[in-house]
């Protein structure tokens, strides 16, 4: 985790907004003397942030360096609570291991974890998750809601439309919704969520939210058996992206819609999420553990649940798929 002077400098920068800011704000700001910011930043100039110092005026960021470090995402973040701290490693196993141990040791809401890759990342229905260096976000949040246990997955579903808005926010793209919760462009997956819980009976001490999404791949950089499913950000619209700002778009999208959630529940959610969603009304085919159904996704529960109607009108209620559109 990085220190809270690290955390503190940052956000200075970020209230300066590009401008000049004076190395006795920047003091009065930490609460520490000009020598230990002069010392601050030297450091930052050794991670590659290129720091401008003027005379009389003070020091500017100029460049950031293109990785996904703590200072990358709080740098301009304009958030509350999400994102506020920030567990970064160059590479892991998976995202949700760190975050889950990080929930217990009690890190606090709104902690995020986030890796360059992952060795052993994790999909939905126990698959790999295919995240190699640099080029995609891997990341994982906790949240400590209060709710009952039952309504956990409305959560994945309000990260999918978080990870749309943001999507949408800063490309020409018009990314689509795949029950539960697999984002798409043209028909092919650029990211996929997973959400688990740390729970006691019927109380939720964390949802962990996962989220991967492919950014800056080219279409030859997917191994074969993904090449015709899946795709990225720079694939769809042409040009690489800003990882950090990716995940500072998603995090600030969250935080609105988890706001709202909270303040008035599902609905103005599933609105949302049925909205973006793919294939609704249409024939779709679900594969579950015991069968396979071919039916009209009609919509989703309030509990997320997706409801499916048969040739012979029979509705079924879909709790975990494959579904094939
Ligand atoms: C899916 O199967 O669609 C869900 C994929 C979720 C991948 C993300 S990447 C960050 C976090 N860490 C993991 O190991 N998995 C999730």
């Amino acid at each position: 985790m990085q220190s809270d002077v690290r955390t503190k400098l940052i956000e200075a920068f970020s209230t300066a907004n590009g401008t000049f800011i004076s190395g006795q704000q920047i003091a009065d700001y930490i609460g520490c003397s000009r020598t230990a910011v002069w010392k601050h930043i030297e450091d930052l100039r050794t991670e590659g942030y290129v720091v401008e110092a003027v005379r009389n005026k003070g020091y500017r960021i100029i460049t950031t360096p293109e990785k996904v470090t703590a200072n990358e995402i709080q740098l301009g973040l304009q958030t509350k609570i999400l994102g506020k701290k920030v567990h970064y490693e160059e590479s892991v196993e998976t995202t949700q291991k760190i975050a889950h141990k990080l929930s217990n040791e009690g890190a606090p809401e709104g902690t995020l974890v986030v890796a360059e890759e992952q060795k052993g990342g994790k999909g939905r229905l126990m698959r790999p998750w295919y995240s190699p260096k640099y080029t995609g976000v891997w990341m994982s949040l906790i949240l400590r809601p209060s709710i009952p246990f039952h309504q956990a997955p409305q959560l994945t579903l309000l990260a999918a439309v978080a990870v749309v808005q943001a999507i949408e926010n800063i490309t020409e793209l018009k990314p689509q919704i795949k029950w539960p919760n697999d984002i798409l462009i043209n028909r092919k997956k650029v990211t996929g969520i997973l959400t688990e819980l740390q729970a006691e009976s019927d109380r939720i001490h964390s949802v962990i939210i996962g989220i991967g999404m492919n950014i800056n791949q080219k279409q030859t950089d997917f191994p074969e058996e993904l090449q015709d499913i899946a795709t990225s950000l720079a694939i769809a619209g042409g040009q690489n992206i800003s990882r950090a700002k990716v995940i500072q778009e998603v995090l600030m999208r969250l935080e609105a819609l988890y706001e709202l959630y909270l303040a008035e529940g599902f609905l103005p959610i599933k609105g949302l999420w049925e909205s973006y969603a793919v294939s609704l009304g249409q024939e779709i085919k679900a594969t579950t553990v015991n069968e396979t159904i071919v039916g009209k996704a009609l919509g989703i529960t309030d509990a997320g649940v997706l409801l499916l109607e048969d040739q012979n009108g029979k509705v079924h209620s879909i709790y975990s798929a494959d579904i094939h559109i």
